[in-house]
């Protein structure tokens, strides 16, 4: 008989569930039985745009306000009996543009926000499961983390960090019943580049030179990237074989092909074979 992870699972928290990823992994979670709350910004709840799934508790929790977040995180899971079986640590977003060209005021704030305010609402879901010594959090990175996207330094070093958080959590667990799972998604086809652009001050429809190809191949994969549900199903299996890890998401190419590789080229190849893949001289 197929395992339903309601089995093991009773209640979720799944961050950024209005959107994309979030709103396929609350879906997934929520058709397994277990009982989903997930969340979107204020501002998105009140204008009614975003699609937290039907049957699934909504959450008002903005990255951008850290104490705001951490209340409505500590609201939710008083709800849910005062620990979540499990967090999917999900919500986030990135902007495109020149380091040096930045304003560096706006890039910490950015950073505070995905990287931060996203490893404090870790530290209250793992310390309420260590508490308990039952539970599993799942910090949603990317394969950035390991391969850095063009142009988006800060959001690079948001999931390199939120990686590190999640190897550093599966250590200190690792005696224990708590499961910490790295997920890192390839590309997939969601709003996450329109929300990009919308962003990212210096972007323009007319980006030209590296920029602009950098730009156009963000674009091509995009649009080539493959539904969300393949990473809610990738999501799916990870839970059920129960372990703590990295778990890489997405096409052949992206997810198995590229890392297999990198692992046994030299680090100068897999810079140059990145550069051209991203369209740089
Ligand atoms: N799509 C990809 O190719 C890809 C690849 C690797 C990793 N990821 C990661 O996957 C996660 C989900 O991204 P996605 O592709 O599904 O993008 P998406 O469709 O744009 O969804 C992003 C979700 O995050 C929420 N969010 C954005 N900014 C927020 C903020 N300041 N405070 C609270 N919530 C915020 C959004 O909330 P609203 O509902 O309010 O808009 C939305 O629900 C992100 O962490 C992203 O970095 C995505």
């Amino acid at each position: 008989m197929a395992r339903s992870l309601s089995g093991t699972y009773r209640t979720a928290l799944v961050t950024g569930a209005g959107s994309g990823l979030g709103e396929a992994f609350a879906r997934m979670l929520a058709a397994e039985g277990v009982r989903v709350w997930g969340s979107s910004r204020p501002k998105t709840l009140a204008s009614g745009a975003g699609r937290i799934p039907p049957g699934v508790a909504a959450v008002a929790l903005d990255l951008a306000d850290p104490k705001g977040a951490q209340e409505a995180f500590a609201r939710a899971q008083a709800e849910a009996g005062g620990c979540f079986d499990l967090v999917v640590n999900n919500a986030g977003y990135g902007v495109f543009g020149e380091f040096a060209a930045a304003d560096f005021g706006s890039w910490e704030a950015d950073l505070a926000a995905t990287l931060l305010t996203a490893a404090g609402i870790a530290h209250s879901a793992y310390r309420a499961m260590r508490a308990r010594d039952r539970g599993t959090l799942v910090n949603v990175s990317s394969l950035a983390a390991e391969f850095p996207l063009p142009y988006m330094s800060g959001y690079n070093v948001a999931k390199a960090g939120l990686s590190a958080l999640s190897a550093s959590l599966a250590f200190e667990s690792r005696q224990g019943a708590v499961k910490v799972i790295d997920f890192r998604p390839g590309d997939y086809r969601t709003a996450f580049n329109e929300t990009m652009k919308t962003r990212s001050t210096s972007f323009s429809s007319t980006l030209s030179g590296e920029l602009g190809a950098a730009w156009r191949v963000l674009e091509r994969n995009m649009a080539a990237a493959p539904h969300p549900s393949r990473a809610a199903s990738d999501l799916r299996r990870a839970l059920l074989r129960g372990r703590s890890g990295v778990v890489r998401s997405g096409s052949l190419f992206q997810a198995r092909l590229a890392p297999a590789l990198a692992r046994i080229a030299p680090a100068w190849l897999v810079r140059a074979a990145a550069a051209r893949y991203f369209g740089a001289r």
